[in-house]
């Protein structure tokens, strides 16, 4: 952290309080309150984490202004059309892309831990078959620390790495499962031949009755996919991961708190969110109706894949995610996509409305990457699960560097009390 002995000055009640200022490589400047407490008794309020900077870190940066993503400085443009998930993961990971021989190792490393322990069948079986995969991620993930006893110490730099990889390695099996038991077939196991994608769409369309050929053009979208997802900074799901950790938690138990996060629809959940909307929209017609609801404050509705906390020009990420729908629509002969034209048409008539351009709302990564997912043959209940996988080594890199802080506290939030203030209790009688 730079410091260039610049601090800012607070007055409360005429006493004054200097507060440093830190300067980052690149965004904001942020004022360092963690001891206003102390010397003022006072606490800062910001429900939503909308000003505060949780903590340092040197993985992802966002500018929301510019609609930039650099993951370890790259951007995600270049990394979407020029690198690849293991890669981008590798790079996350530990800080620098890898070397040619750093690379093979570790998608070795990956490959060679994608099984799960074959007792984790029962552990699948024992869920309904109408479960929601993302209720069987939870539970799965959080259970691995049920199963692999020697990386759940986090104190031991070795099975932190273990986990790590394990978390990474295994997430595309955890997925394809959930998704076979909700469809009533077998269980397929992870090949050793085949590239992270190629495997995840492997164990989730082949069946043993007949062969399955990866489609070389799916599994590079489905590689995107995975890549547009790695990494977003200190997001709900993330932030979730680290409070979990900062209390000494186990890395399954964090991550599946992390799963848990994401899969609200204000999140992760989003994806699935967005194309239910789209079906209920139906025709291109309907979609002022829908814009409307969007905009009136008395109705709960919104357009999901729509708006983004950090970014408000435009979302990167999205921009790949659609040209990936136009090529992955095109290769399978269904551009004209009732769906498709129904989201582009919706693209363009928020666009140009006075509420959405006002409020800086653009379409974000979900709004096209449920398109891509249906035209592939997933169920719209398996894109947040994918959305998962994908995050995985965003959570565990995140993970990794929180725990590398020497300065690594607790998180305990304080807050704005409203409540009643002392009062004696009074016995049920004279209630
Ligand atoms: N449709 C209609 N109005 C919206 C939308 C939307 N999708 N998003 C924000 N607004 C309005 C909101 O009502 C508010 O209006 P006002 O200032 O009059 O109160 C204003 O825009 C600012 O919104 P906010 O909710 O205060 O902003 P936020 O930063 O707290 O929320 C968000 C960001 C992503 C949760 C929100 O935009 C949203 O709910 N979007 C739809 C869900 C979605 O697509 N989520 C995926 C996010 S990207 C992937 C990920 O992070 O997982």
């Amino acid at each position: 952290m730079a410091d260039d002995n610049r601090t800012a000055k607070l007055t409360i009640d005429g006493q004054d309080f200097d507060l440093p200022i830190h300067s980052p490589t690149a965004g904001p400047d942020v004022l360092d309150i963690r001891k206003l407490y102390g010397q003022a008794g006072v606490f800062t309020y910001d429900p939503g984490f909308t000003s505060t900077a949780s903590c340092d870190s040197t993985i992802t940066f966002i500018d929301g202004q510019k609609g930039e993503l650099l993951h370890r400085g790259y951007p995600i443009d270049q990394l979407a059309s020029q690198s690849h998930y293991l890669e981008v993961c590798y790079l996350l990971l530990y800080g620098e892309l890898p070397s040619a021989a750093q690379l093979a190792d570790f998608e070795d490393r990956v490959t060679h831990h994608t099984m799960l322990h074959e007792q984790m069948v029962y552990f699948f079986r024992g869920f309904r078959r109408d479960a929601h995969p993302m209720a069987i991620m939870v539970g799965v993930v959080g259970a691995m620390a049920a199963f692999y006893h020697d990386s759940t110490d986090i104190n031991d730099p070795w099975q932190r790495e273990v986990a790590s990889i394990r978390l990474i390695a295994k997430m595309p099996t955890i997925a394809a499962w959930a998704y076979k038991y909700s469809v009533g077939q077998p269980f397929v196991y992870p090949r050793n031949d085949l590239t992270y994608a190629e495997n995840f769409l492997h164990m989730c369309f082949s069946v043993p009755a007949a062969e399955y050929k990866v489609n070389p053009i799916l599994s590079r979208a489905m590689d995107r996919i995975f890549m547009l997802h790695a990494d977003h900074e200190q997001n709900a799901s993330t932030s979730t991961v680290r409070l979990a950790s900062s209390s000494g938690a186990n890395p399954f138990a964090c991550i599946a708190a992390g799963i848990a996060c994401l899969w609200g629809p204000a999140h992760g959940g989003a994806n699935q969110a967005c194309l239910e909307m789209l079906k209920e929209i139906g025709t291109p017609d309907q979609i002022p109706e829908y814009i409307e609801r969007a905009k009136d404050k008395n109705d709960p509705f919104r357009l999901m894949g729509f708006g983004h906390r950090v970014y408000k020009n435009f979302d990167p990420r999205a921009k790949v995610m659609k040209e990936s729908a136009d090529e992955v629509l095109e290769l399978l002969g269904i551009e004209n996509n009732p769906l498709l034209q129904t989201a582009k048409e919706l693209e363009k008539q928020a666009l140009e409305d006075d509420y959405f351009v006002e409020k800086k709302l653009f379409p974000n990564v979900d709004f096209y990457s449920g398109i891509i997912l249906e035209a592939m043959g997933f169920p719209t209940a398996m894109f947040t699960p994918i959305f998962a996988l994908s995050r995985t080594v965003g959570w565990v890199s995140q993970w990794k560097e929180q725990l590398a802080d020497p300065q690594l506290k607790i998180g305990r939030p304080r807050q704005l009390y409203l409540g009643e203030t002392a009062r004696d209790y009074v016995s049920i009688d004279n209630r």
